[in-house]
């Protein structure tokens, strides 16, 4: 059903048969498609994040980024012929029940635990005093036991482990590995129970070796959970009071450069602020603005960068492998690892181009000043390189009795988020296909008080918490062939496509404007590798006038950045806009060889490759099937103004041209924004595996460990709101 908002989606469990809207279901569909999404916090009843609370006092929540969400699961079950049956819920982890406990808007104001509450830091959700939500909103990794004859499903998220559920119920059976296995992201002194981890959203599942890998990396911004809190430290008087005194500063503060003198004047003047507040906390602040200061002087500390790879196979407790550069050090992560790769002799770990800055862990801390705010985003925010690095480490070497493993690393001169490799990797010679979002930055969101570059107004309300994909350069698909012995990428091999289509013309052909997500026939099978990925389904978000912000534009503006375009360039392709396109590129060659351009103002969000049940040998494998997408579509009703409808598109991946041949929908059926999604060939009830946890000895073990000042009260929380969810 049509909803005002552009970003609306529910929360609610579902249980429904899609109602056709146009075509007919193909009845030679099977298996279930599973799509992972973010439906707002225990606060919000779903999206959009209201602008005030029930008391009417302005929502902190206003505006989060739509990714911060609790994981709701969407599984499509389209073993039915003709039909397609769809099950949503919400993963409930430990820390999703230690939310509702606290939380003064679910659990009342006069709640116990009211002040170790959860909010909103930009991309993350973090209780100064229990630590960070694990959403796993992000993605899924399917993987078999070696008994087993059904899949599993893994949900995962960059932030948090992730929990293995049960595809059938969409219930969590259990986290994978020890809390105390997994090395926290935060500084040694904050000792939380719910310790944010930093690890991929993409681990994957060899089939063939029955291996699952994932990292985990720690990163030496000594106090970086610091840097998103402080506003979490001043009392309502001394928000008040900040803000009077911050409104005359900031308006000098805008006219200068940002340089080493502006950097130690906004510092004293916090410092001056935490004086007044709490001194104990002043040398802890001073940490912070240290590695901010730091960090733009060009001095970033880098004592304590190390990434650990880590295999598992179904034990409880996980074998990992520190590894190391080719210099034999410890590997320092720019940005994150969101993805991560294998091929048959090699595991592909990457330093990611999805940025972590101090911009993206503040939300609006004055929500009546939103002057204020800009001005803090900018001093703080930083850009994403405009390379990737690629460590590519010998699967021969992840020796059990070794502790180091060295890794070969290759840098790809293109900005890259997602990555799959072929399985075949013949003379040592990796493929790999990826994505790459060149000036694009998907750690960024729209926030409500953006100025819109092309037009100078501000942007649209119904878009903030979207992310910001105001691209800056045109995006790029690439074929990056690897001689791992080298080091080096095979130059006459390796590819980049980049497609600007004719602007011009209604029909503007296939482009790659904000390339997004793929997917292509088996990727992440539980069952087996595919050794040449020769056709691989894309999505471009095109270009919009209301997605390109200012501060996106001057952040991404600069001519030294590895670019197609210049800024320039990209302001007035933006002006002629384009729209989302899905489009099948072949490998062998590097050309869109079949797309489907949506119509104007209608966004495509995930996309899913559906195996045909029986083979049609008249065409190609991997082009035999469907492709799933979630659309959402824009109508101008009765009254003149815009509706949206939250629907699902099934293409023919043999024939994308000819349009949807079925389009579906439901009452029930609203999403916002939907992330990564798999297909699998089951989605049976699982048995109970060896390496559940017990999560009161998980939690407690971590308890144990804080300090003085909340350590009784945590308990009582996770006593009273968290155990009882859990059956030991
Ligand atoms: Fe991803």
């Amino acid at each position: 059903m049509a909803h005002p908002n552009l970003l609306t989606a529910t929360r609610k469990p579902l249980d429904i048969t899609l109602q056709v809207k146009e075509g007919n279901v193909p009845e030679d569909m099977n298996g279930f498609v599973f799509i992972n999404s973010g439906a707002g916090s225990i606060n919000s009843d779903g999206l959009p994040f209201p602008m005030t609370l029930p008391d009417g006092s302005p929502n902190p929540e206003y505006g989060s980024p739509v990714i911060n969400g609790d994981g709701y699961v969407f599984r499509f079950d389209l073993t039915e012929k003709g039909k397609i049956k769809l099950k949503t819920d919400i993963l409930k982890t430990p820390c999703y029940y230690a939310d509702v406990g606290t939380s003064p808007i679910v659990n009342t104001k006069d709640n116990r635990f009211w002040n170790m509450a959860f909010k909103n830091f930009g991309l993350a959700r973090i209780s100064t005093q229990l630590g960070t939500r694990d959403q796993v909103n992000t993605a899924f990794t399917p993987f078999k036991l070696p008994n087993d004859n059904q899949s599993r499903i893994l949900a995962t998220f960059d932030a948090g482990r992730p929990f293995e559920f049960d595809p059938a119920q969409i219930k969590l059976i259990t986290p994978i590995g020890k809390n105390t296995f997994w090395q926290s992201g935060m500084p040694p002194f904050m000792k939380q129970p719910i310790a944010m981890v930093l690890t991929t959203a993409h681990p994957v599942y060899d089939p063939d070796t029955k291996e699952v890998f994932t990292v985990n990396f720690t990163k030496t911004t000594k106090a970086l959970m610091e840097a998103t809190t402080i506003f979490d430290r001043l009392l309502p008087d001394d928000l008040e009071k900040t803000e009077l005194d911050l409104l005359g500063k900031v308006e000098q503060w805008e006219q200068r450069e940002q340089n080493q003198d502006l950097y130690l004047e906004v510092e004293n003047f916090f410092k001056d602020v935490y004086k007044r507040i709490d001194r104990s906390w002043i040398g802890k602040f001073f940490d912070w603005v240290g590695d901010v200061f730091y960090k733009y002087i060009g001095h970033y500390f880098t004592h304590k960068n190390n990434v650990f790879l880590i295999r598992w196979q179904g034990e409880k407790d996980l074998k990992s492998w520190r590894i190391l550069d080719p210099e034999g050090q410890g590997i320092q992560i720019n940005h994150n690892m969101h993805q991560i790769g294998f091929s048959k002799d090699y595991v592909l770990l990457a330093d990611t181009n999805f940025k972590f800055s101090f911009d993206i862990m503040i939300n609006n801390p004055f929500p009546h000043n939103p002057r204020i705010d800009a001005f803090l985003r900018r001093l703080i925010s930083g850009v994403m390189e405009d390379y990737s690095t690629l460590y590519i480490v010998n699967r021969k070497d992840l020796d059990v009795k070794k502790k180091n493993v060295k890794a070969k690393r290759v840098v790809l001169p293109v900005e890259t988020v997602h990555f799959s490799a072929n399985y075949a990797n013949p003379n040592g010679i990796v493929t790999v296909h990826t994505a790459h979002n060149c000036s694009a930055c998907p750690a960024e969101w729209i926030r409500n008080y953006d100025i819109l570059k092309a037009t100078g107004e501000r942007v649209d309300k119904e878009r903030l918490g979207l992310i910001s994909v105001g691209e800056m350069d045109i995006g790029k698909i690439g074929k990056c062939v690897i001689d791992v012995n080298k080091g080096e990428l095979i130059d006459d091999q390796t590819k980049f496509l980049y497609l600007t289509g004719d602007l011009q013309k209604p029909d503007t052909g296939p482009h790659t404007w904000a390339v997004g997500l793929y997917t292509y026939r088996e990727m992440l099978s539980p069952d087996r590798n595919i050794d040449k990925i020769e056709y691989v389904y894309w999505q471009s978000y095109g270009l919009s006038k209301q997605m390109l912000t200012e501060f996106i534009y001057n952040l991404y503006k600069s001519p030294k950045r590895h670019r197609t375009f210049s800024a320039e360039e990209m302001l007035e392709f933006t002006k002629q806009e384009a729209p989302f396109v899905l489009e099948c590129v072949d490998t062998n060659i590097m050309e869109a060889t079949d797309y489907y351009l949506f119509p104007k103002d209608y966004f495509m969000w995930s996309l899913q490759f559906i195996p045909r049940s029986v083979r049609n040998n008249d065409i190609p494998e991997q082009k035999d099937g469907y492709i799933l997408c979630t659309v959402i579509t824009t109508i101008i009703n009765t009254q003149g103004t815009k509706e949206y409808n939250s629907e699902i598109w099934i293409f023919d991946a043999n024939n994308l041209k000819q349009g949807a041949v079925c389009k579906l929908e439901h009452p029930e059926l609203t999403f916002a924004f939907t992330i990564h999604s798999v297909w699998v060939p089951d989605a049976k009830s699982v048995s109970q595996p060896s390496y559940v946890l017990n999560i009161k000895d998980d939690y407690n073990a971590m308890i144990q460990k804080m300090g003085k000042k909340y350590k009784a009260e945590a308990q009582q929380l996770f006593d009273e709101y968290v155990y009882p969810n859990f059956n030991n």
